[in-house]
Protein backbone atom coordinates (compact mmCIF):
# COMPACT_ATOMS: atom_id res chain seq x y z
CA UNK A 1 0.00 0.00 0.00
CA UNK A 2 1.11 3.97 -0.84
CA UNK A 3 3.16 5.49 1.68
CA UNK A 4 1.52 8.31 3.96
CA UNK A 5 1.40 10.39 6.68
CA UNK A 6 2.44 8.66 10.07
CA UNK A 7 -0.95 10.03 11.73
CA UNK A 8 -2.49 8.20 9.22
CA UNK A 9 -0.42 4.83 8.77
CA UNK A 10 1.06 3.90 12.47
CA UNK A 11 2.03 0.95 10.72
CA UNK A 12 4.09 1.86 8.37
CA UNK A 13 4.37 0.40 4.52
CA UNK A 14 1.97 -2.27 5.14
CA UNK A 15 3.09 -5.89 2.93
CA UNK A 16 0.74 -8.44 2.16
CA UNK A 17 2.00 -12.19 2.37
CA UNK A 18 0.40 -15.35 1.81
CA UNK A 19 1.23 -17.94 5.12
CA UNK A 20 1.23 -21.76 4.64
CA UNK A 21 -2.82 -21.70 4.32
CA UNK A 22 -3.59 -19.92 1.82
CA UNK A 23 -4.98 -17.01 3.38
CA UNK A 24 -3.83 -13.25 3.22
CA UNK A 25 -1.69 -11.83 5.99
CA UNK A 26 0.66 -8.76 6.43
CA UNK A 27 3.78 -7.36 7.42
CA UNK A 28 4.09 -3.84 9.11
CA UNK A 29 7.35 -2.39 8.71
CA UNK A 30 6.97 -0.29 11.78
CA UNK A 31 6.67 -2.93 14.07
CA UNK A 32 8.69 -5.30 11.89
CA UNK A 33 6.73 -8.06 12.44
CA UNK A 34 4.18 -10.21 10.51
CA UNK A 35 0.68 -10.02 11.73
CA UNK A 36 -0.18 -14.15 12.21
CA UNK A 37 2.10 -17.11 12.17
CA UNK A 38 3.70 -18.73 8.90
CA UNK A 39 1.57 -21.52 9.61
CA UNK A 40 -1.85 -19.60 8.03
CA UNK A 41 -3.71 -16.60 9.68
CA UNK A 42 -7.12 -18.61 9.54
CA UNK A 43 -5.73 -21.64 10.73
CA UNK A 44 -4.27 -19.54 13.85
CA UNK A 45 -8.22 -18.23 14.17
CA UNK A 46 -9.61 -20.99 14.75
CA UNK A 47 -7.20 -22.85 16.31
CA UNK A 48 -6.23 -20.26 19.11
CA UNK A 49 -9.32 -18.16 19.58
CA UNK A 50 -12.46 -20.03 18.32
CA UNK A 51 -11.96 -23.60 19.46
CA UNK A 52 -10.91 -22.50 22.79
CA UNK A 53 -13.95 -19.94 22.89
CA UNK A 54 -16.70 -23.06 23.02
CA UNK A 55 -19.36 -20.71 21.31
CA UNK A 56 -21.78 -24.27 22.03
CA UNK A 57 -21.79 -22.79 25.92
CA UNK A 58 -23.62 -19.83 25.24
CA UNK A 59 -27.06 -20.55 24.48
CA UNK A 60 -30.24 -19.24 22.76
CA UNK A 61 -31.72 -16.40 24.73
CA UNK A 62 -28.26 -14.99 26.21
CA UNK A 63 -26.04 -12.50 24.98
CA UNK A 64 -22.88 -13.29 23.96
CA UNK A 65 -20.34 -9.91 24.48
CA UNK A 66 -16.59 -10.47 22.38
CA UNK A 67 -14.01 -7.65 23.05
CA UNK A 68 -11.39 -8.06 19.62
CA UNK A 69 -8.03 -6.35 20.93
CA UNK A 70 -6.13 -5.59 17.81
CA UNK A 71 -8.70 -6.08 15.00
CA UNK A 72 -6.40 -6.19 12.01
CA UNK A 73 -8.05 -7.98 9.25
CA UNK A 74 -10.99 -9.38 11.19
CA UNK A 75 -9.67 -13.16 11.52
CA UNK A 76 -10.44 -14.02 14.72
CA UNK A 77 -13.82 -12.26 15.25
CA UNK A 78 -14.62 -13.54 11.03
CA UNK A 79 -13.84 -16.65 12.36
CA UNK A 80 -15.78 -16.86 16.00
CA UNK A 81 -18.90 -15.41 14.05
CA UNK A 82 -18.75 -17.85 10.81
CA UNK A 83 -18.95 -20.80 13.71
CA UNK A 84 -21.60 -19.16 15.02
CA UNK A 85 -23.68 -18.71 11.82
CA UNK A 86 -23.05 -22.14 11.25
CA UNK A 87 -23.86 -23.25 14.67
CA UNK A 88 -27.80 -21.17 14.59
CA UNK A 89 -28.26 -21.78 10.59
CA UNK A 90 -29.23 -19.43 8.26
CA UNK A 91 -33.30 -20.41 9.09
CA UNK A 92 -33.19 -20.03 12.97
CA UNK A 93 -31.46 -16.93 14.75
CA UNK A 94 -33.08 -17.57 16.91
CA UNK A 95 -31.47 -20.23 18.27
CA UNK A 96 -28.45 -18.67 19.08
CA UNK A 97 -26.76 -16.11 21.97
CA UNK A 98 -26.91 -12.57 20.72
CA UNK A 99 -24.11 -11.62 19.74
CA UNK A 100 -22.68 -8.10 21.17
CA UNK A 101 -19.02 -7.19 19.30
CA UNK A 102 -16.43 -4.79 20.30
CA UNK A 103 -13.54 -4.03 18.48
CA UNK A 104 -9.92 -1.70 19.10
CA UNK A 105 -7.36 -0.99 16.53
CA UNK A 106 -5.11 1.53 15.87
CA UNK A 107 -4.50 1.28 12.18
CA UNK A 108 -7.97 1.40 9.17
CA UNK A 109 -5.76 0.12 6.78
CA UNK A 110 -5.41 -3.75 7.72
CA UNK A 111 -9.29 -4.07 7.60
CA UNK A 112 -9.67 -2.18 4.55
CA UNK A 113 -6.71 -4.30 2.51
CA UNK A 114 -8.45 -7.42 3.65
CA UNK A 115 -11.55 -6.60 1.87
CA UNK A 116 -10.16 -5.63 -0.70
CA UNK A 117 -9.19 -8.97 -1.36
CA UNK A 118 -11.30 -11.21 -2.92
CA UNK A 119 -10.11 -14.58 -1.38
CA UNK A 120 -10.48 -13.39 2.02
CA UNK A 121 -13.85 -12.56 1.15
CA UNK A 122 -14.70 -15.79 0.09
CA UNK A 123 -13.62 -17.20 3.57
CA UNK A 124 -16.90 -16.16 5.63
CA UNK A 125 -20.74 -16.26 5.07
CA UNK A 126 -22.66 -13.38 3.66
CA UNK A 127 -23.90 -11.86 6.77
CA UNK A 128 -20.05 -12.14 8.51
CA UNK A 129 -19.11 -10.12 5.26
CA UNK A 130 -21.35 -7.51 5.47
CA UNK A 131 -20.47 -7.04 9.06
CA UNK A 132 -16.87 -6.23 8.11
CA UNK A 133 -18.01 -3.98 5.61
CA UNK A 134 -20.01 -1.90 7.75
CA UNK A 135 -17.01 -1.94 10.49
CA UNK A 136 -15.02 -0.65 7.32
CA UNK A 137 -17.25 2.03 5.96
CA UNK A 138 -19.61 2.76 9.22
CA UNK A 139 -17.48 1.87 12.12
CA UNK A 140 -20.37 -0.56 13.48
CA UNK A 141 -23.54 -2.60 12.30
CA UNK A 142 -26.89 -3.78 13.90
CA UNK A 143 -28.65 -6.37 12.70
CA UNK A 144 -31.03 -9.06 14.02
CA UNK A 145 -28.85 -10.99 16.23
CA UNK A 146 -26.03 -8.64 16.51
CA UNK A 147 -24.21 -5.58 17.05
CA UNK A 148 -21.29 -4.47 16.84
CA UNK A 149 -18.37 -1.28 17.35
CA UNK A 150 -15.09 -0.41 16.06
CA UNK A 151 -13.21 2.00 18.31
CA UNK A 152 -10.28 3.47 16.32
CA UNK A 153 -7.20 4.72 17.77
CA UNK A 154 -5.01 3.26 20.56
CA UNK A 155 -6.13 0.56 22.50
CA UNK A 156 -4.64 1.83 25.73
CA UNK A 157 -6.95 4.81 25.35
CA UNK A 158 -9.97 3.10 23.62
CA UNK A 159 -10.42 0.48 26.45
CA UNK A 160 -11.79 3.39 28.18
CA UNK A 161 -14.51 4.47 26.14
CA UNK A 162 -16.03 0.62 26.19
CA UNK A 163 -19.55 1.14 28.55
CA UNK A 164 -19.18 0.08 31.41
CA UNK A 165 -21.29 -2.49 33.71
CA UNK A 166 -21.57 -6.03 32.60
CA UNK A 167 -18.57 -7.86 31.71
CA UNK A 168 -17.00 -9.52 28.24
CA UNK A 169 -17.52 -13.38 27.98
CA UNK A 170 -14.41 -13.06 25.28
CA UNK A 171 -11.40 -11.32 24.68
CA UNK A 172 -9.82 -12.21 21.96
CA UNK A 173 -5.82 -10.56 22.54
CA UNK A 174 -3.73 -10.36 19.37
CA UNK A 175 -1.29 -7.64 19.58
CA UNK A 176 2.17 -7.79 18.32
CA UNK A 177 4.64 -9.89 20.23
CA UNK A 178 5.52 -7.89 23.29
CA UNK A 179 9.08 -7.36 22.22
CA UNK A 180 7.72 -5.26 19.04
CA UNK A 181 4.15 -3.62 21.31
CA UNK A 182 5.06 -3.82 24.56
CA UNK A 183 2.55 -1.01 25.66
CA UNK A 184 -0.54 -3.97 24.84
CA UNK A 185 0.75 -6.48 27.27
CA UNK A 186 1.65 -4.17 29.91
CA UNK A 187 0.97 -5.12 33.61
CA UNK A 188 -1.86 -1.83 33.54
CA UNK A 189 -3.18 -2.85 30.02
CA UNK A 190 -3.39 -6.62 30.92
CA UNK A 191 -5.48 -5.58 34.30
CA UNK A 192 -7.62 -2.99 32.09
CA UNK A 193 -8.77 -6.17 29.97
CA UNK A 194 -8.88 -8.57 32.78
CA UNK A 195 -11.33 -6.23 34.54
CA UNK A 196 -13.82 -6.10 32.15
CA UNK A 197 -14.13 -10.01 32.12
CA UNK A 198 -17.38 -11.07 33.41
CA UNK A 199 -17.18 -14.16 35.54
CA UNK A 200 -16.35 -17.05 33.71
CA UNK A 201 -15.29 -15.04 30.85
CA UNK A 202 -12.27 -16.03 29.10
CA UNK A 203 -9.10 -13.94 27.65
CA UNK A 204 -7.49 -15.70 25.01
CA UNK A 205 -3.60 -14.74 23.54
CA UNK A 206 -1.40 -16.32 20.94
CA UNK A 207 1.31 -15.47 24.16
CA UNK A 208 2.94 -17.76 26.11
CA UNK A 209 5.43 -14.96 27.77
CA UNK A 210 5.71 -15.69 31.13
CA UNK A 211 5.67 -11.47 31.59
CA UNK A 212 2.09 -11.91 30.02
CA UNK A 213 1.24 -15.12 32.08
CA UNK A 214 2.42 -13.19 35.45
CA UNK A 215 0.70 -9.91 34.94
CA UNK A 216 -2.84 -12.04 34.34
CA UNK A 217 -2.48 -13.87 36.79
CA UNK A 218 -2.19 -11.30 39.12
CA UNK A 219 -5.22 -9.56 37.90
CA UNK A 220 -6.92 -12.62 39.29
CA UNK A 221 -6.88 -14.95 36.41
CA UNK A 222 -6.72 -18.74 36.55
CA UNK A 223 -4.39 -19.72 33.60
CA UNK A 224 -4.44 -22.92 31.02
CA UNK A 225 -2.00 -23.32 28.33
CA UNK A 226 -3.22 -23.83 24.86
CA UNK A 227 -1.47 -26.40 22.95
CA UNK A 228 -0.60 -26.45 19.11
CA UNK A 229 -3.17 -27.63 17.12
CA UNK A 230 -2.98 -31.24 15.54
CA UNK A 231 -0.29 -31.09 12.37
CA UNK A 232 1.23 -27.81 13.69
CA UNK A 233 5.45 -27.72 14.77
CA UNK A 234 5.69 -29.31 18.37
CA UNK A 235 5.66 -26.74 20.80
CA UNK A 236 5.36 -26.78 24.21
CA UNK A 237 2.49 -23.85 24.37
CA UNK A 238 1.18 -21.88 21.36
CA UNK A 239 -0.88 -19.64 23.73
CA UNK A 240 -2.92 -18.28 26.88
CA UNK A 241 -6.45 -18.85 28.22
CA UNK A 242 -7.05 -16.75 30.98
CA UNK A 243 -10.21 -16.67 32.97
CA UNK A 244 -11.83 -14.81 35.83
CA UNK A 245 -12.82 -17.08 37.94
CA UNK A 246 -16.79 -18.20 38.61
CA UNK A 247 -17.22 -20.54 41.83
CA UNK A 248 -21.02 -21.50 39.67
CA UNK A 249 -18.97 -22.91 36.76
CA UNK A 250 -15.26 -23.81 37.22
CA UNK A 251 -13.15 -24.04 34.14
CA UNK A 252 -11.91 -27.46 33.81
CA UNK A 253 -8.63 -27.81 33.84
CA UNK A 254 -8.93 -29.03 30.48
CA UNK A 255 -10.70 -28.74 27.54
CA UNK A 256 -10.61 -28.16 23.72
CA UNK A 257 -6.62 -27.02 22.98
CA UNK A 258 -5.78 -26.64 26.28
CA UNK A 259 -4.53 -27.81 29.14
CA UNK A 260 -2.56 -27.35 32.86
CA UNK A 261 0.62 -25.40 32.69
CA UNK A 262 3.09 -28.24 33.32
CA UNK A 263 5.88 -27.45 35.75
CA UNK A 264 7.98 -26.39 33.29
CA UNK A 265 5.92 -23.15 32.34
CA UNK A 266 5.49 -22.58 35.96
CA UNK A 267 8.90 -22.45 36.67
CA UNK A 268 8.78 -19.89 33.62
CA UNK A 269 7.14 -17.90 35.89
CA UNK A 270 9.60 -17.48 38.43
CA UNK A 271 12.37 -16.32 36.11
CA UNK A 272 13.58 -12.89 34.84
CA UNK A 273 11.36 -13.14 31.64
CA UNK A 274 8.22 -12.77 33.94
CA UNK A 275 9.27 -9.20 34.94
CA UNK A 276 6.23 -7.66 33.54
CA UNK A 277 5.91 -4.12 30.84
CA UNK A 278 5.06 -1.67 32.96
CA UNK A 279 3.23 1.44 31.80
CA UNK A 280 1.83 3.22 34.58
CA UNK A 281 0.14 6.24 32.61
CA UNK A 282 -0.48 4.00 29.65
CA UNK A 283 1.11 6.58 27.55
CA UNK A 284 4.59 5.49 27.02
CA UNK A 285 6.36 4.87 23.91
CA UNK A 286 7.80 0.97 23.54
CA UNK A 287 11.67 1.73 23.85
CA UNK A 288 10.82 3.37 27.50
CA UNK A 289 8.91 0.26 28.65
CA UNK A 290 11.65 -1.51 27.05
CA UNK A 291 14.20 0.03 29.04
CA UNK A 292 11.93 0.24 32.42
CA UNK A 293 11.70 -3.71 32.47
CA UNK A 294 15.24 -4.56 31.00
CA UNK A 295 16.13 -2.17 34.66
CA UNK A 296 14.07 -3.97 36.67
CA UNK A 297 15.37 -7.27 35.49
CA UNK A 298 18.79 -6.68 36.12
CA UNK A 299 17.65 -5.23 39.76
CA UNK A 300 15.71 -8.34 40.47
CA UNK A 301 16.93 -11.53 42.18
CA UNK A 302 15.21 -14.03 40.06
CA UNK A 303 16.43 -16.99 38.70
CA UNK A 304 17.59 -15.88 34.67
CA UNK A 305 15.88 -17.68 32.18
CA UNK A 306 18.63 -19.40 30.21
CA UNK A 307 19.26 -21.70 33.51
CA UNK A 308 15.63 -22.27 33.19
CA UNK A 309 16.16 -22.70 29.98
CA UNK A 310 18.85 -25.24 30.53
CA UNK A 311 17.10 -27.18 33.23
CA UNK A 312 14.17 -28.03 30.63
CA UNK A 313 17.13 -28.16 27.75
CA UNK A 314 14.76 -31.30 26.30
CA UNK A 315 10.90 -29.10 26.61
CA UNK A 316 12.37 -25.64 25.48
CA UNK A 317 14.37 -26.95 22.33
CA UNK A 318 11.68 -26.07 19.96
CA UNK A 319 11.10 -22.36 21.75
CA UNK A 320 12.82 -20.24 19.00
C1 LIG B 1 -0.91 -9.06 15.02
S1 LIG B 1 -1.91 -7.83 14.27
C2 LIG B 1 -3.56 -8.38 14.58
C3 LIG B 1 -4.06 -9.43 13.66
C4 LIG B 1 -5.55 -9.54 13.65
N1 LIG B 1 -6.11 -10.03 14.87
C5 LIG B 1 -6.08 -10.31 12.46
O1 LIG B 1 -6.80 -11.27 12.64
O2 LIG B 1 -5.74 -9.93 11.35
C6 LIG B 1 -1.76 -6.52 15.42
C7 LIG B 1 -2.70 -5.37 15.21
O3 LIG B 1 -2.56 -4.49 16.32
C8 LIG B 1 -2.79 -3.19 15.89
N2 LIG B 1 -2.19 -2.27 16.88
C9 LIG B 1 -0.88 -2.00 17.10
N3 LIG B 1 -0.74 -1.13 18.11
C10 LIG B 1 -2.00 -0.84 18.55
C11 LIG B 1 -2.52 0.00 19.55
N4 LIG B 1 -1.73 0.71 20.36
N5 LIG B 1 -3.85 0.04 19.72
C12 LIG B 1 -4.69 -0.68 18.93
N6 LIG B 1 -4.25 -1.49 17.95
C13 LIG B 1 -2.92 -1.58 17.77
C14 LIG B 1 -2.14 -3.14 14.54
O4 LIG B 1 -2.66 -2.08 13.76
C15 LIG B 1 -2.46 -4.52 13.97
O5 LIG B 1 -3.62 -4.49 13.20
Amino acid sequence: MSDCAAEDCPLGHLTALETADGSLSLHSDHFQEAFHSSVGALEEARAKFAQPAELQRFLAGSTLRVLDVCVGLGYNSAALMSELEERQGPMAPEEAPRLDWWGLELDRRPLAMALAHAPFLKLWPEPVRHRLEALQRNGGWQDRTSAGTILWGDARQTLKQLPSGSGFDLILHDAFSPSRCPELWSEEFLRGLAERLAPGGRLLTYSRAAAVRGSLCRAGLELRSLLPAPGQRKEWSSGTLASRPNPRDPLPDYGPGWQPLTTMEQEHLQTRAAIPYRDPGGTDRAASIQQRRQDEQGRCTLESTSRWQRRWIHRVASMG
